[in-house]
């Protein structure tokens, strides 16, 4: 009997300080944004109440600060039913912050300081091993220390769990990790960083796609935001187109394709189809402000697709 179920995500959660400009400004130039607000994310954050709030079991392994902002980010998870057994509150630490521009066309620029998340490390991830053993489905970013990535996928994996790395932000992927993983999903710029190659359209992403292959995933999707997915296996691969919608504010958007993607498959989809449903999901991310509150719910995803 598989008693798996539900899905774990391991990784940073940060208090998003978001101001919306014009435009991105030059160095030494000073600008006045046109609003300024606070919002939950941080992609691992992000990626378990997306998948929250698609009506998944989700359990979040990470770290907050003992400061206001990680009080109120353990409740914005626990209001969503996320089980926080794992998400330790650190009193020495700072929550981690994300300092994210916005222009107007919904494009960013982020800068991370990692605080409470650079202390998710691997003695942390072996606490939560029997959420990695339980799980249906692990999601893992690079916004927390690579070791806890790596001990927690080991374990999901030869459980049995479906593993999906985001590689972000890009960061050399070590080879225990790749192993362990069923999907690497970067987006262009992390696919470039990665191999070092051209992924300026889908046709110049392939090569690339290939060679992260070459260097160990099994199964690599590239996500091209509204150009949509291309995935690519060892033995083919198939682009899915992507939805036009009018976008606010892209933040996230990847983190809500990976939660729908894992979604899709707890609910029996096979990958193709997961991943139409996945762009549907990240393209309504997209429609609104913030990282989280544009995330649709389940109901919402499914008559966008349909
Ligand atoms: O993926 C988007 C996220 O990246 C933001 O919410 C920000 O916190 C950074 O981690």
């Amino acid at each position: 009997m598989n008693v798996r179920s539900g899905i774990c995500v391991l990784g940073s959660l940060n208090m998003d300080l978001v101001c919306q400009l014009d435009s991105f400004h030059k160095p030494g130039e000073t600008v006045t944004a046109r609003a300024f607000h606070t919002y939950t994310g941080g992609k691992g954050g992000n990626q378990a109440v997306a998948a929250a709030k698609l009506g998944q079991k989700v359990t979040m392994v990470g770290c907050v600060g003992g400061d206001a902002y990680g009080a109120e980010y353990k409740k914005v998870l626990e209001d969503l039913g996320v089980n926080t057994q794992y998400l330790s509150v650190l009193p020495e630490e700072p929550t981690g912050v994300a300092l994210i521009e916005v222009d107007k066309e919904g494009e960013n620029r982020i800068v991370v300081v990692p605080g409470a998340n650079a202390r998710v490390d691997e003695a942390r991830a072996l606490e939560a091993h029997l959420a990695f053993m339980h799980c249906g489905a692990l999601l893992l970013q690079m916004e927390t220390p690579v070791e806890s990535a790596i001990a927690a996928a080991e374990i999901a994996h030869f459980a049995g769990a479906t593993v999906i790395l985001d590689p972000a932000p890009a960061q050399p992927i070590p080879e225990r990790l790749l192993a362990a993983c069923d999907y690497v999903t970067p987006n262009e710029t992390e696919l470039a960083v990665l191999t070092g190659m051209d992924t300026s359209t889908a046709e110049a992403a392939l090569p690339a796609c290939r060679k992260l292959i070459e260097m160990g995933a099994k199964a690599v999707i590239n996500k091209r935001g509204e150009e949509g997915a291309l995935l690519v296996t060892p033995t083919g691969q198939n682009l899915f187109f992507g939805r036009r919608v009018l976008a606010v504010d892209t933040t996230a958007a990847g983190d809500t394709f990976n939660a729908a993607f894992a979604t899709g498959l707890m609910m029996g989809m096979d990958e193709h189809d997961a991943i139409c449903f996945a762009n549907g999901a990240a393209a309504v991310s997209v429609t609104g402000e913030g990282a989280q509150s544009a995330m649709p719910t389940l109901g919402e995803a499914i008559a966008f697709v349909e």
